[in-house]
């Protein structure tokens, strides 16, 4: 098996298929994800290439892009036995890509430090100043107001509410964004999110003071 092959194939196989993707799932957040995931999978001591091969295929099983998240696994599966990805590496690499949906949560905890560096580097990409990006540009694509004092945060949501509900972006802090931080696995992640959780914190101060014009 070589890995820098695989891993080579990996990014242009993600490329390929999430690079017209608009709803801020698109490539370039695949690219964050692989980086990040690298960065902590040094601090963690994980394994480097688990870790950056489920980083680049996380997404591309995500029933938002392919309308049905079994054939997508099927489809990752399939490509990584085309790239001659030794049988334990695809079970691996299949059992994190598949525990890793948020969807209001509710999902069985990852079963490998791998498969936790992964989840919170995907994680840390919905937070900070890449996330209040990201949010905004999914409130765009869903035809979402950014903001509306009268439309409050949901609690409690399924997940069915989840998705369908109508929401604005601000109201996203509340829902997802500012819970992510307690939900990070590894050590290293904890202390990053935590950074880019006052950052979120201190941009919402700014966002209410200028609504109301006093900023
Ligand atoms: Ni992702």
């Amino acid at each position: 098996m070589n890995k820098e092959k695989i891993l080579q194939a990996a990014v242009s196989f993600a490329r390929q298929e999430l690079e017209k993707d608009a709803s801020g799932h698109d490539w370039w957040h695949i690219y964050r994800v692989a980086q990040t995931s690298k960065t902590i999978a040094k601090e963690e001591r994980a394994d480097l290439f688990i870790c950056e091969l489920a980083a680049w295929l996380h997404d591309i099983a995500d029933e938002k892009i392919t309308g049905n998240e079994q054939a997508g696994l099927e489809k990752v599966k399939t490509w990584m036995q085309d790239q001659e990805v030794d049988e334990p590496t695809i079970e691996h690499v299949m059992d994190i890509i598949s525990s890793m949906s948020f969807k209001g949560g509710g999902k069985p905890p990852m079963r490998s430090i791998e498969g936790q560096v992964v989840q919170d580097a995907d994680r840390l990409d919905a937070i900070g100043a890449v996330g209040i990006a990201r949010v905004f540009a999914y409130s765009g694509a869903k035809a979402r107001l950014i903001h509306d004092p009268e439309n409050r945060p949901r609690e409690n949501m399924t997940s069915e509410e989840y998705r369908q509900g109508k929401s604005t972006g601000i109201n996203h802090f509340y829902e997802k964004l500012l819970k992510l931080k307690d939900l990070m696995n590894t050590d290293y992640a904890k202390k990053l999110a935590e950074e880019r959780h006052q950052f979120m914190v201190s941009y919402l101060e700014q966002f209410y003071s200028e609504w109301e014009g006093k900023a």
